[in-house]
């Protein structure tokens, strides 16, 4: 057998980070306003100056190609391009001008996303997400940048994890604005599919006619705790479908179906992705009967199956749950990209574990025949996470509180020497 496995070349190597976390200041949407109300977030922190990234992208991705990225993946800040409805700021697009150059200076491909969880105030104020018109400002949003930036971006993403908005925002209550409502929940989720392809639409009219246009989804592997249990297996169907399942079907044939819509056909969704992004963290054991609220549902094991779970977050550490939904994706016939995939610790060995068990999966799934053709680690850096704060450490770069210095870990040298061999160890 092979010491190495080999990737295909021009494989994209790279991390991801998305503006609210990294920035700084990004004082003119909703996450901002939900950190000053306070009690919100786990660690009593706000987002703040972050990394400073807005002003230290320079020196970032100079050190992203030193430890030998071939590609980065970046959001853009809704709320700075367009800060009042309809009004564009041209210096923040020549700052996301910038951004992507820089990129491309240190020889690597940009890969941007346009949405990723945050929205300008003006629109969490007119309902958000629940406003049917999210589907108009977000396509003419995604005319305007991708006029801006057309030119210099390798890969565009729409929204980044559309089913976090309904699931986290409207249905769980822990994200802005903290609505629990199956109702509003699944009016939610339609509107990003149907923004998703508005967006998709509106790119393809003015980013140049090569450059792949897709969405980024977050699967988690599902799995019934009891695989002899029919009902165990009817539960974790039904909640694959809710989680991933109709979101696909959404964008592969263009029907709006249950459980976010009654079947009905929206014109131009059909084949509106000509890459899909993966975000796979963990898998998720089913049990008949969903949840009585007493346990966490990530934290349900199988009795005498052993099983590793990240010491922050408390994922469950599932590598063969990365190959299975780049296999599933593959079916969808494009080419494929894991857009983020990562361990919150400050142990340095469990992250070193975590990044070629994983590596393997995604080789092993383009074996057996998924077109993959990226992977970018979460996070280039220890940034905001959301309502945890800054307590989680995802970073291949630490960031020392206070002085916000980089500092790259060990693992980060790790992932350099599988860039440079453009493989993983057997
Ligand atoms: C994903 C998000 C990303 C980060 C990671 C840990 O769901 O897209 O912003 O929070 O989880």
């Amino acid at each position: 057998m092979a010491s190495q496995l080999e990737f295909t070349r021009g494989f994209l190597w790279g991390a991801a980070t998305s503006s609210h976390q990294v920035e700084g200041n990004c004082t003119n949407n909703n996450w901002w306003a939900w950190e000053q109300e306070g009690g919100h977030i786990a660690d009593g922190s706000v987002s703040g100056l972050a990394c400073d990234h807005y002003r230290r992208f320079e020196e970032d991705f100079r050190l992203a190609a030193e430890l030998g990225h071939t590609a980065q993946r970046i959001s853009v800040e809704w709320s700075r391009i367009e800060p009042e409805e309809g009004r564009f700021d041209e210096r923040e697009l020549d700052h996301y001008r910038a951004v992507c150059g820089a990129i491309r200076r240190h020889g690597m491909a940009p890969t941007v996303t346009l949405h990723h969880f945050t929205h300008p105030v003006w629109v969490a104020r007119q309902g958000g997400w629940e406003n049917p018109r999210v589907v108009d400002w977000l396509a003419r949003f995604a005319e305007r940048t991708g006029r801006a930036l057309g030119d210099r971006v390798a890969v565009w993403w729409t929204i980044n994890e559309p089913m976090v908005a309904p699931l986290v925002g409207y249905l769980l209550g822990a994200h802005p604005p903290c609505v629990r409502d199956l109702g509003r929940a699944l009016a939610v989720a339609r509107h990003t599919l149907l923004a998703h392809g508005a967006m998709y639409r509106a790119l393809k009219a003015v980013a140049p006619a090569t450059t792949p246009v897709g969405i980024v989804h977050n699967m988690m592997y599902l799995e019934p705790l009891d695989p002899g249990s029919a009902a165990d297996r009817a539960e974790a169907e039904q909640q694959d479908w809710f989680l991933n399942g109709w979101y696909l079907h959404g964008i592969a044939t263009g029907e709006v179906a249950p459980p976010a819509g009654g079947g009905e056909e929206a014109p131009g969704l059909r084949g509106s992705f000509d890459a899909i992004g993966l975000n796979y963290y963990s898998r998720l054991l089913v049990r008949a009967g969903g949840f009585d609220g007493s346990e966490n549902p990530l934290l349900v094991r199988r009795p005498g199956e052993r099983a590793e779970f990240t010491d922050e977050m408390g994922w469950e550490v599932h590598p063969p749950g990365l190959r299975l939904q780049l296999l599933r994706l593959a079916k969808l016939g494009k080419p494929l990209y894991v857009t983020e995939n990562g361990h919150a610790t400050l142990d340095e060995d469990a992250r070193a574990r975590y990044l070629p068990i994983h590596l393997r999966e995604v080789h092993a799934a383009i074996t057996a025949g998924a077109d993959v053709r990226g992977y970018f680690y979460w996070s280039l850096m220890d940034n905001f996470e959301w309502g945890e704060g800054y307590a989680k450490h995802f970073g291949l770069i630490a960031i020392e509180p206070g002085t916000l210095a980089r500092r790259p870990r060990p693992a980060a040298y790790l992932y350099r020497d599988i860039i440079r061999a453009n493989a993983v160890p057997a």
